[in-house]
């Protein structure tokens, strides 16, 4: 009897061997909606393209939406989420507030889906795919999405405040929120790449012209000729939202220059900066895809996928919402 027993449940063990191994790796599929609605990464495709063809900076606000997402409770559109009686919005955060953009897109996605295929594709999906087509679409790198992400029915404005690194954070804080998602040094120097498209506010990087460390002194890791055409519309009070490119050099362009500015201590933002000047390992990314476009494009679409797999909700766990910006009743 005990025998049986342990051959059965050798049996079993073997049998659910290579389940529990493509969980642990990630249960996520690029074919996922491949039956369920074929049309899926198309019409996402079409849509960012009109969206960015309009306004080519939505391809970086779309792009930085994705990440906002996966680093609070994993890629499951909680970023999406109004507030409600009972739910405080991540959309007001630190972070998001005044600056995560892009929804009215997400949802323009999301209502041509649910015409092809109703309650189907889910809204965390639709990031996923949007973010990896406004990669495309401003002359990034392309990957296959794994899909299969179900919708939160919660969200944490102090997950959001918490989780996301500030512009101001230090180095080592920084990798640290990013380690705590499970990514690493590698993910932190690539994804970091993503600011080679896209706007800051005045308001996330003024401390670095005025008053870095608390004693009236700019800071001097930023190159001071950049600083001096930084500050007319970056004034040491006023003008906080006021739009600056964190790649002077091809601001709408998804390339390495990021990296080369860096190279250059013209690095926009404090966190930019810090990648070349407090930690040797980062440092040398750095000059790597400062060097090679080609090692750039291919590390960042490994990293976009390896912080796309951060806790999706699958299975039985969460929805696939009707609406993005509401849970379904
Ligand atoms: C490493 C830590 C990071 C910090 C501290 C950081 C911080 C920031 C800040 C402060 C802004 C400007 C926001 C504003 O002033 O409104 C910004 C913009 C942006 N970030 Fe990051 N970021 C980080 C990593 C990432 C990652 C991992 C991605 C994507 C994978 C990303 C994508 C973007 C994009 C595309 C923009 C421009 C958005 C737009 O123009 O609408 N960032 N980031
Ligand atoms: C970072 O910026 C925030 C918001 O402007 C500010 O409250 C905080 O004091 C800054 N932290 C550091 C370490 O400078
Ligand atoms: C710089 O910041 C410190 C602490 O945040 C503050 O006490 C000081 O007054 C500021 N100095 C200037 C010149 O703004």
């Amino acid at each position: 009897m005990a025998q049986t027993m342990s051959i059965v449940m050798l049996l079993s063990l073997i049998a659910f061997a290579p389940l529990a191994f493509s969980q642990k790796t990630g249960s996520l599929s690029p074919k996922f909606y491949d039956r369920s609605c074929p049309k899926a990464v198309e019409i996402v495709k079409s849509v960012v393209a009109n969206a960015v063809a309009k306004e080519t900076r939505m391809a970086a606000s779309l792009l930085r939406l994705h990440f906002h997402d996966c680093f609070v409770k994993g890629c499951d559109a909680s970023i999406l989420l109004d507030s409600t009686g009972t739910l405080i919005s991540e959309k007001r955060s630190n972070p998001n507030r005044n600056s995560a953009r892009g929804f009215e897109v997400i949802e323009q996605i999301k209502s041509a889906l649910e015409k092809e295929c109703p309650q189907t594709v889910s809204c965390a999906d639709i990031m996923a795919l949007a973010a990896r087509d406004s990669t495309v679409l401003t002359g990034g790198p392309s990957w296959e999405v794994p899909l299969g992400r179900r919708d939160a029915r919660d969200a944490s404005l102090s997950g959001s405040n918490n989780n996301i690194p500030a512009p101001n954070n230090t180095f080592q804080t920084i990798l640290t929120k990013f380690k705590l998602k499970g990514l690493n040094v590698v993910d932190l120097v690539a994804l970091s790449g993503s600011h080679t498209i896209g706007n800051s506010r005045c308001t996330s990087f003024r401390q670095r012209l005025y008053n870095q460390s608390g004693n009236g002194q700019p800071d001097y890791a930023l190159d001071q000729s950049y600083a001096a055409q930084l500050k007319p519309r970056c004034p040491r009070s006023g003008g906080d939202q006021n739009l600056f490119v964190l790649d002077f050099v091809t601001p709408l362009k998804f390339d390495n220059n990021y990296f080369k500015n860096l190279l250059a201590s013209k690095g926009l933002l404090n966190s930019d900066q810090v990648l070349v000047t407090k930690s040797e390992a980062s440092l040398e990314l750095v000059k790597k895809y400062a060097n090679d476009n080609k090692a750039f494009f291919e590390q960042f679409a490994k990293s976009m996928i390896r912080m796309g797999n951060i806790t999706p909700l699958t299975g039985s766990k969460g929805e696939i919402r009707k609406i993005c910006r509401k849970m379904n009743k």
